[in-house]
């Protein structure tokens, strides 16, 4: 696996007014691995993978693809502002501070303030513009390919040829964006697919979207990832509803393909299946992934599915990350009591072991005390990320020793 970073999620915060569905969360994901994001019902994993591909305008933090910014909240400009005007009444009340003393730090609140708003006028240009951005550098690529193919161009036939495909290349150069190089495959197979589209019509839509217009270009990538995933070409004029739950999961696997991605994030794509369908798709994807050098964010609410074919995984707790580590890492020194806890769920195909299973519960308040010492997401050995305060944070120092 290369070590490039495709995906760096930076204090991401997702708010739906009181609700913090994702709070302060950082990940990065490497070019080719599968991530897994595994937690219980709720606790913000498919809002996580929606703010990633940009259904929302993030609360806070920041989303960057191929080192580039796609997502930027304003949060921490805001509250930076709060914080420096606070600084400055406080020192207006402050009557141990001379003049000159409270003139000083008025001036620097000034520059602190003006600085935090130049970085959020950059956040919201960044939010909005990445594909615009995008879209024009693709075009600049093609204008150079084809005015070079123009200048060498024999003839008056081959040149009005290379003019009428320069048309067609610049007008879907501007209608590409950044954003679909990362592709979803949704939660819910049967909602996320229009029962009024045929499957071909579905698959295509992407494309469509993107200005590809030529119906033979379209049919045969239809049928090529039709084949992909496992399907036939004769159930591409089929609705969705003449499908079982595992084919429906493959039209989706198929409408995200079809757009050659970067990166997938599969939002449970197989908890709604039976068991032995589960592992047939995850089987495609794993397939999928070699074949075409895919990423993939697993998102899964227990860890038995994601145990085998994640490299890393991140455990979220009610809009937290509260550990981050290797699959095997994760699976042999669960630090955090609530990945104990979603271990302590997972059956094992040993007699022995299920005979003594426990199951244990996480209960926060009883497991830890952040009355004063608050927790903070720390590297407690290489790789391997745990939410804890500083006691507790020595406590597995001490015990890794
Ligand atoms: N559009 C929205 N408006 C308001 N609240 C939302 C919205 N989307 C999600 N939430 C809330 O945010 C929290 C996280 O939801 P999310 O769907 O991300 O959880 P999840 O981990 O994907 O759960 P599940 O495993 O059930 O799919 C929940 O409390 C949910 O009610
Ligand atoms: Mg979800």
């Amino acid at each position: 696996m290369q070590d490039e970073v495709l995906l760096k999620v930076e204090h991401l915060c997702q708010y739906f007014g009181p609700t913090k569905a994702v709070d302060d969360v950082s990940f990065e994901v490497k070019r080719g691995e599968v991530f897994g994001l595994v937690g219980e019902s709720g606790c913000g994993k498919t809002t996580t993978g929606r703010s990633i591909i940009k259904l929302y305008d993030i609360t806070g933090g920041n989303v960057y693809f191929r080192g580039r910014r796609i997502c930027a909240g304003t949060k921490s400009y805001k509250d930076a502002i709060v914080e420096a005007r606070k600084r400055y009444a406080d020192a207006c009340k402050d009557k141990e501070l001379s003049p000159d003393e409270v003139a000083k730090i008025k001036a620097e609140t000034q520059a602190e303030i003006a600085d935090q708003k130049l970085q959020m006028k950059k956040a919201i240009a960044d939010q909005k513009n990445g594909d615009k951005i995008y879209a024009k550098e693709l075009c600049q690529q093609v204008k150079d390919e084809y005015e070079a193919k123009i200048a060498a161009a024999n003839n008056q036939e081959e040149l009005q040829a290379i003019k009428a495909e320069y048309a067609v290349a610049l007008r879907k150069a501007k209608k590409q964006k950044f954003i679909t190089r990362i592709q979803m495959i949704y939660q819910d197979p049967i909602a996320s697919l229009d029962p009024r589209m045929t499957v071909e019509e579905i698959i295509a839509e992407g494309l469509r979207i993107q200005g590809e217009k030529d119906k033979k270009v379209i049919r045969e990538k239809v049928y090529n990832v039709l084949e992909m995933v496992g399907l036939v070409k004769e159930h591409a004029t089929r609705f969705p509803h003449e499908f079982s739950g595992g084919q429906r999961q493959r039209i989706g696997v198929a409408r995200s393909v079809i757009m050659g991605p970067e990166m997938i994030i599969a939002d449970e794509p197989v908890s709604a299946l039976d068991v032995s369908i589960q592992a047939q798709v995850i089987n495609l994807l794993n397939e999928l992934r070699e074949k075409m050098g895919l990423t993939i964010l697993f998102i899964a609410h227990d860890l038995s599915v994601v145990k085998y074919f994640s490299d890393r995984i991140g455990v979220m707790y009610y809009g937290k990350m509260v550990e981050l580590a290797p699959s095997d890492e994760l699976f042999l020194n669960p630090m955090h009591p609530y990945t104990k806890s979603l271990l302590s769920a997972v059956p094992l195909p040993d007699p022995q072991y299920e005979k003594k299973r426990q199951r244990i519960e996480y209960k926060p308040l009883e497991a830890h005390d952040y009355s004063e010492d608050k927790p903070t997401f720390r590297e407690v050995k290489p790789g391997h990320f745990v939410m804890c305060n500083q006691a507790e944070y020595d406590k597995i120092i001490m015990e890794l020793k």
